[in-house]
């Protein structure tokens, strides 16, 4: 980390949800990071986050935006998306990235930044993940902010940076998580109220 940035300059530290690999190290971190101010969803703080830290975490409602003078970074808070309550995930406004958590995420180690297709990557590892991304209704309308964003580079927690058609990338994924789910992604993405008709389970 101190490669890439002093931990005692940053003002602000923020994650998507509670878990180890999110912020299981938050209070050593704020060990050397002094100035900065831990910052989550509103839920997020009401929920839980204040019995875990050792530093008053500051709670944002919904697409408030952060501004951090050249970059401005707008909270979602997205319940289940990609897993827990709590979670959030960050558009950065001013390059268009959108800090996706877990969504995208694949196996071993990818490269930094790729426009290559990372759909099949990441289906092929959430098969092997059962519930890890859970999908329903709710899923379907976050993906829709997602899209209406217009992303143009999806910065997952565990993938490649993809800079290259993110909008498709999300409507992909979206479709596949549905087809996975055995859900049928036209109801369920519309907001039928009709109960979802079964598919052929995915694979
Ligand atoms: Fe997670
Ligand atoms: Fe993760």
């Amino acid at each position: 980390m101190k490669k890439v940035v002093d931990p005692a300059s940053l003002s602000y530290i923020s994650w998507s949800h509670l878990e180890s690999d999110e912020c299981g190290a938050l209070n050593e971190f704020l060990g050397v990071a002094p100035k900065a101010e831990p910052v989550h969803g509103q839920i997020g703080v009401m929920l839980s986050v204040g019995d875990f830290f050792d530093r008053a975490v500051r709670g944002l409602g919904d697409n408030e935006v952060l501004d951090l003078g050249q970059k401005k970074l707008r909270f979602l808070i997205t319940p289940h998306v990609p897993h827990a309550w709590d979670a959030i995930l960050v558009f950065e406004e001013t390059t268009g990235t959108l800090f996706c958590s877990d969504l995208f995420t694949v196996f071993g180690k990818p490269q930094p930044v790729t426009e290559s297709d990372i759909i099949e990557q990441s289906m092929s590892a959430l098969k092997d993940l059962p519930g890890y991304l859970p999908v329903g209704p709710h899923t379907g309308a976050v993906f829709d902010r997602l899209v209406a964003l217009e992303p143009k580079v999806l910065a997952g927690h565990h993938s490649s940076a993809y800079n290259g058609n993110a909008v498709q990338a999300l409507q992909d994924l979206r479709g596949e998580l549905f087809r996975f789910a055995g859900l049928a992604v036209e109801e369920v993405v519309q907001g039928s109220d009709e109960e979802p008709s079964k598919a052929e389970p995915y694979g």
